[in-house]
C-alpha cells in the first residue's frame, strides 16, 4: 500500500478517538482505502492535558503549522473558528485533502474554504458536523442529488435534546443535565453554542444549503435556544401530552407563485406520539422530504466522542481512495453552497 501521511488537529472528545481508530484499525483501513494512513502527530494545545483516551506521548505536538506541512490529509477537530480556519486554508493551499467537523467553521467560512480547496483541486469533507454519527451530508448531496428536497426537519443537537430529556424523563435539574451532557463530552466547548441554539442553526444553515442548493448563511437562520425552557414549562408539557423539543426546520415556500426558503431553530411542543418524541438523550432524528423519494427518516448518535469518531474515519477513507485514484473526485464530499438555484429570495419565517 501507499503512505499517506495524516495530521490531525485535536485531541478532544472526538480528536481523541479519532486518532486511537486510526492507530488500532490500520490494517482494516488500509484495506479499505487502499492506503497506509500514517498518523504523523497529533496538534494540541497542551501536550500534558488529560485525554479519554491514552495516545502515544511522542505523537502530541503543540506545533500544528509544522504538522500540516507536508501532510496529504488533515483532519481538523479543533473546533471554533481561529486558529482552525488559518489551520484549514493552509492544508488546503499545500494541496491536503480536509475533514472536519467543524460546522460553526463550515457555517461562518464556507465559501472561502470551499474556493481554497477549488483553487488547488483539494476535497473538503464534514460528515461529522452535522448530526454526528448520522450519514446526512453525503445523502443529501449524492443520493438526493436527482430529486428536490422540499423539507428537512428535525433534532440536530445532541447536548440540548439530552438535557431536555433528562429534565422531562428524569426531572434532573436543567443544571445538573448539562453537568452530565458535559461528561459525555456532547457539549461544544463552550455551551452556550449549543444552549442558544447556534450549533442548531449552524447545523440547519448548512442542510439548507446542500438541500435547496443556495448559500444559506447564519443571519438567514431564525435561533432560539433552549435557555428559557423551566422544570415548570416542561411539567406544563407533559400534563399536556407533549414534550419540549430544539427543532430545526429548513424549508421551501411557496407564496403568490413566488418561492422562498425558511430555516428556523426553537423549542416547540411535540406530542408524545410524535417519532421525535422518541429521540432520547444524546441522538438526533432529521426528516428529509423529497418529491419523489417521499419522506425519509434518518436516526442515530448526534454527539459523542467514539459516535463521531465513525463519521471522520468514513470522511478519512473517502478522501485517501481519492488521493489514491489522483483526484479526480472519487468519494470527493460535497461543496456546501453549489451553484445558486432558481430560488430568488430567501425569508427567514417564523
Ligand atoms: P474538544 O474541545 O473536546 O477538543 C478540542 C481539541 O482541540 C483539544 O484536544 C484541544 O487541545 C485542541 N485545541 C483547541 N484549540 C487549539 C489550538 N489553538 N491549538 C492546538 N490545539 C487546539 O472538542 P470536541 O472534540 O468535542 O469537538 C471537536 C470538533 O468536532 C468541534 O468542531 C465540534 O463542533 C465537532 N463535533 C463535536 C462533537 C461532539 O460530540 N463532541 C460531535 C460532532 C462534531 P487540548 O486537549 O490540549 O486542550
Ligand atoms: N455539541 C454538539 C451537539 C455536538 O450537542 O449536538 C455534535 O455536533
Amino acid at each position: 500500500h501507499r503512505k499517506l501521511r495524516v495530521a490531525l488537529l485535536g485531541a478532544g472528545s472526538v480528536g481523541s478517538q479519532v486518532a486511537n481508530l486510526l492507530l488500532t484499525h490500520r490494517e482494516e483501513l488500509a484495506e479499505r482505502s487502499g492506503a497506509e494512513l500514517e498518523l504523523a502527530g497529533i496538534a494540541v494545545r497542551d501536550v500534558d492535558a488529560p485525554r479519554d483516551v491514552e495516545l502515544p506521548r511522542e505523537l502530541l505536538t503543540t506545533d500544528a503549522e509544522s504538522l500540516i506541512v507536508g501532510s496529504d490529509i488533515v483532519i481538523e477537530l479543533m473546533g471554533g473558528i481561529e486558529p482552525a480556519r488559518s489551520y484549514v486554508l493552509a492544508a488546503l493551499t499545500s494541496g491536503a485533502d480536509v475533514v472536519t467537523g467543524n460546522k460553526a467553521l463550515l457555517a461562518t467560512h464556507g465559501a472561502e474554504i470551499f474556493d481554497a480547496a477549488d483553487q488547488v483541486g483539494a476535497s473538503v469533507s464534514y460528515e461529522a458536523a452535522v448530526a454526528a454519527a448520522i450519514p446526512i451530508i453525503r445523502p443529501l448531496k449524492d443520493s438526493l442529488a436527482g430529486d428536490r428536497i422540499q423539507r428537512i426537519f428535525g433534532i440536530v443537537n445532541g447536548s440540548t435534546n439530552f438535557i431536555l430529556d433528562k429534565m422531562d424523563r428524569e426531572g434532573l435539574s436543567a443544571q445538573e443535565a448539562q453537568q452530565l451532557a458535559t461528561d459525555l463530552g456532547y457539549l461544544e466547548a463552550d455551551p452556550t453554542l449549543d444552549l442558544e441554539g447556534y450549533d442548531a442553526a449552524q447545523k440547519a444553515a448548512i442542510l439548507a444549503s446542500l438541500a435547496f442548493h443556495t448559500k444559506i448563511s447564519m443571519d438567514d437562520v431564525h435561533r432560539e435556544g433552549i435557555s428559557n425552557v423551566t422544570a415548570e414549562m416542561i411539567e406544563g408539557a407533559r400534563k399536556a401530552g407533549s414534550v419540549v423539543k430544539l427543532l430545526a426546520i429548513c424549508e421551501r415556500l411557496e407564496e403568490d407563485g413566488e418561492e422562498s426558503i425558511s430555516v428556523r431553530v426553537y423549542p416547540a411542543l411535540i406530542g408524545r406520539d410524535h417519532p421525535l418524541a422518541s429521540v432520547h438523550g444524546g441522538n438526533n432524528a432529521v426528516f428529509v422530504e423529497a418529491a419523489a423519494a417521499g419522506p425519509l427518516m434518518f436516526y442515530g448518535a448526534g454527539a459523542g466522542g467514539v459516535q463521531t469518531a465513525s463519521a471522520v474515519l468514513g470522511d478519512v477513507v473517502s478522501a485517501a481512495r481519492r488521493h489514491i485514484a489522483g483526484g479526480v473526485g472519487v468519494g470527493e464530499s460535497p461543496r456546501m453552497s453549489l451553484p445558486t438555484s432558481p430560488i430568488g429570495r430567501i425569508l427567514t419565517r417564523y
